[in-house]
């Protein structure tokens, strides 16, 4: 394909740049017979074909790698040609390609100039063809509403300066300059993901908050953008600032997100005269609430639409039963994939709004329960294995936006572990071999790293002795188990970094890797990769055994220690019931109240469950004390929180309100509370086995799977269990006083009685 792009700046310099408008004049005088366009940019763009945009999508070409892969758009534009003068037409912003990413907002992370790229291919009804293609022959300018344009910090309007009709034919471009060709040069591939659109709309409540601002409530904690429609005269200005809560004073806040001085979901409109609606093109922002600062009318609610924005897959997975507050943790996840599903797995839509590895390492299960993930994923891991680098280190964000400024934190235990994790998650789920196919080359990598990692030994730890030592993991930069509640995140990051790295989670990660990988080479029929997989398993277990448990038990404070080894198989027989004892009794002395972070919170109840702690599972999940998973449902949280501490007692909100790592927990709902699971991958055969307990009377919950849709009913009444199932595939119904039927495709009932 042409790939030749064009640099539509000729003289804009420095931050903040406004963005450009470009279009080329083309006059076909015979018939067309069929069209097509391929369009793309180094930023982000909108294109139009005389006047009638040429997607509903929206922030396209989209997220990739931009190092090494840039995605394009396809359209058959034939219905939008006409005889006659036609115009190709863009607006292109900076995008990701040069705006703001990551933790630190570094900018022209892949470049300083935006570019974009049109190839047109005309055949007219006679055969003969003609290329439209962006050369010199188009024109641009910066001298257009959109002022600046920035992905996170906001956007900048000045509607004085629309260009009526500049993306259609007859518009007087002769004031616009020429452009400059420009090329890219990575691979360019076609569009991979779910196409990104807008979904649910919503109106807000008008609130007067105790300082005299007014705010807006959408009710909703969500990724998006405002559209408003505001009556006014030219020159008047209005601000929109965009955030997730308020503070402990009911006053509006971005203090959570860390931005006190940094300009941030800000929109900055200036009117013209008259009534005029606006919603912005290459900006987003993680919110339910608005600021609105200028508003030169009564704010009226319908004057305001909420839009949610994200990668459009289907619903697949629901689930209902008799405890309301768990329903609405249910939407809290489900809201949290949406908001953190823009084209790449985020891990939260507000500060970062980065592809870290770890946080969807440990979620896609429980996203695949809730929507279609097969897709989305896919694309993401291709860029997974496109920056991984030869040592077999991937960048914790992927995308990178992170390697230039803070790359010595790559190689993290957990975060790194998303390329043999994923693949195994999607198989499980959607039964294809090809991503293991596809991933296996760069999970061996990542796994030969670790055992070269592994037999260096910390400076701390020099004068231990044994040969299991050399299966030890403790070197290395490690986020560790993350964000427990009481820990704080920075002193946690500094520690690992410069004192200690945290063994126990590196060593674990480590065997589990073997693990996994050994199942990968035996799905793929590599026989002597299984086998030396295995062997590097047995030996890294019995190292982790020997280093961290003591007379066959863990001796600690903190649920992860046990959670972990029990979640992981490295402990077995009589160490493992001593261990999951003990972890039933912390759970007991914390009050029922979790005490995991990232890592082993997705493991928690299912380890309790699996060694007969089904009502202390319970127990912990409706829980409404702080920590725990009920706790912001009481507070009206709307999405999950990134820490157990989010919106304290007194309603002081820290860190993001916006992430679905700890959200996990839904996973559990459907896999063991409704209990569907497959029993083979893709649910080929599938295994029901619901398993009741705390308050819950009822489980509503349908999961729309690889092989079909699987219903599952079940309720307690007078001690009686029944359950009514649909099942697309042969089944194995598990009941819970313990008997096993095997059923085929269709609806069943069954029944029980429970002790
Ligand atoms: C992100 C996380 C991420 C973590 C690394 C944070 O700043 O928001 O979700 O996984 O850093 O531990």
């Amino acid at each position: 394909m042409n790939s030749s792009f064009i640099n539509p700046e000729l003289e804009q310099k420095g931050k903040n740049r406004a963005a450009s408008y470009v279009r080329k004049r083309f006059t076909l005088d015979k018939p067309v017979r069929s069209a097509s366009a391929v369009f793309s940019a180094c930023g982000v763009y909108k294109t139009y074909i005389n006047g009638a945009a040429a997607d509903t999508q929206v922030f396209l070409p989209g997220f990739t790698a931009y190092d090494k892969r840039l995605q394009y758009q396809q359209y058959d534009i034939t219905a939008l040609l006409t005889q006659g003068e036609n115009v190709i037409a863009a607006a292109v912003g900076d995008g990701w390609w040069r705006g703001e990413v990551g933790l630190t907002g570094i900018r022209n992370y892949y470049g300083k100039n935006i570019a974009f790229l049109c190839v047109a291919d005309i055949v007219f009804a006679d055969g003969t063809r003609e290329k439209i293609v962006t050369d010199t022959g188009w024109k641009a300018t910066q001298d257009g509403p959109i002022r600046a344009a920035d992905l996170r910090a906001g956007e900048t309007y000045d509607a004085a300066k629309e260009l009526p009709g500049w993306h259609s034919p007859g518009y007087d471009d002769s004031g616009w300059h020429g452009v400059a060709t420009a090329s890219y040069a990575g691979e360019l591939v076609t569009s991979l993901g779910e196409k990104i659109l807008e979904h649910e709309t919503f109106i807000p409540e008008v609130l007067v908050t105790p300082d005299g601002s007014t705010v807006l409530d959408f009710k909703q904690n969500l990724f998006g953008y405002t559209r408003f429609t505001v009556t006014g005269q030219a020159g008047q200005r209005v601000t929109l600032v965009h955030g997730e809560t308020l503070d402990e004073h009911g006053n509006f806040t971005l203090k959570n997100l860390g931005s006190k001085t940094r300009r941030f979901q800000r929109i900055e409109y200036t009117l013209k005269d008259g009534t005029q609606t606006y919603q912005p093109t290459f900006t987003a922002h993680g919110f339910r609430y608005v600021k609105l600062i200028g508003w030169p009318e009564e704010v009226l609610p319908e004057n305001f639409r909420a839009i949610a924005v994200y990668s459009d897959m289907e619903q697949t997975g629901t689930f209902e039963c008799s405890n309301a507050r768990v329903n609405q943790l249910v939407s809290n996840v489900r809201w949290s994939q949406k908001s953190n599903f823009m084209d790449i797995p985020t891990d939260c839509p507000t500060r970062e709004r980065a592809g870290w590895t770890g946080d969807i390492g440990v979620f896609a299960e429980t996203g695949s329960y809730l929507m279609d993930t097969r897709k989305f994923l896919g694309k993401w891991l291709a860029d997974v294995r496109a920056q991984q680098g030869v040592n077999g280190v991937v960048p914790n964000t992927v995308p990178d936006v992170m390697s230039k400024a803070m790359g010595c934190l790559n190689g993290s235990a957990g975060w790194n572990d998303v390329v043999e994790i994923l693949p195994t998650t999607l198989y499980k789920m959607y039964g294809d071999k090809d991503v293991l196919e596809q991933q296996y080359e760069s999970m061996t990598r990542w796994l030969d790293f670790c055992e070269k990692r592994a037999k260096r030994t910390h400076w701390l730890n020099v004068f231990k002795r044994g040969s299991h030592r050399r299966y030890i993991v403790d070197t290395g930069f490690h986020f560790g188990e993350w964000l427990e509640p009481g820990h704080v995140m920075v002193k946690d990051t500094l520690y690992t970094m410069f004192v200690k790295p945290d063994a126990e989670v590196a060593t674990a990660y480590f065997a589990y890797a073997a693990r996994l990988i050994s199942d990968i080479a035996g799905i793929l029929g590599k026989t002597g990769d299984k086998v030396k997989y295995v062997e590097l398993y047995d030996k890294v277990k019995a190292a982790y055994q020997k280093e961290f448990i003591k007379d066959g038990t863990v001796k600690s404070k903190r649920q992860c220690r046990y959670v972990r080894p029990l979640a992981l198989g490295l402990v077995d027989g009589e160490s493992a019931e001593t261990i999951a004892k003990q972890l039933n009794e912390l759970v007991i002395a914390n009050g029922y109240r979790i005490g995991t972070g990232f890592l082993t919170t997705p493991w928690i109840n299912s380890v309790l469950v699996e060694y007969g702690y089904t009502a202390i599972a319970f127990r912990m999940l409706e829980n409404t004390a702080r920590p725990g998973w009920l706790y912001p449902v009481t507070r009206g949280a709307t999405t999950i929180w990134e820490n157990w501490n989010g919106i304290d007692e007194q309603g002081k909100p820290t860190n993001s309100l916006n992430h679905y790592s700890p959200g996990t927990v839904v996973g559990w709902l459907f896999s063991c509370v409704a209990g569907i699971k497959p029993l083979t991958p893709g649910f080929e055969t599938i295994q029901i086995k619901p398993t009741p307990g705390g308050s819950l009377m009822f489980v509503n919950c349908s999961y729309k799977s690889a092989a079909g849709l699987i219903t599952v009913a079940w309720k307690l009444e007078n001690g009686r269990f029944t359950l009514e199932i649909e099942t697309p595939r042969e089944t194995e119904v598990v009941l819970p006083n313990g008997s096993i039927r095997r059923v085929e495709a269709g609806k069943h009932s069954f029944e029980c009685d429970i002790a």
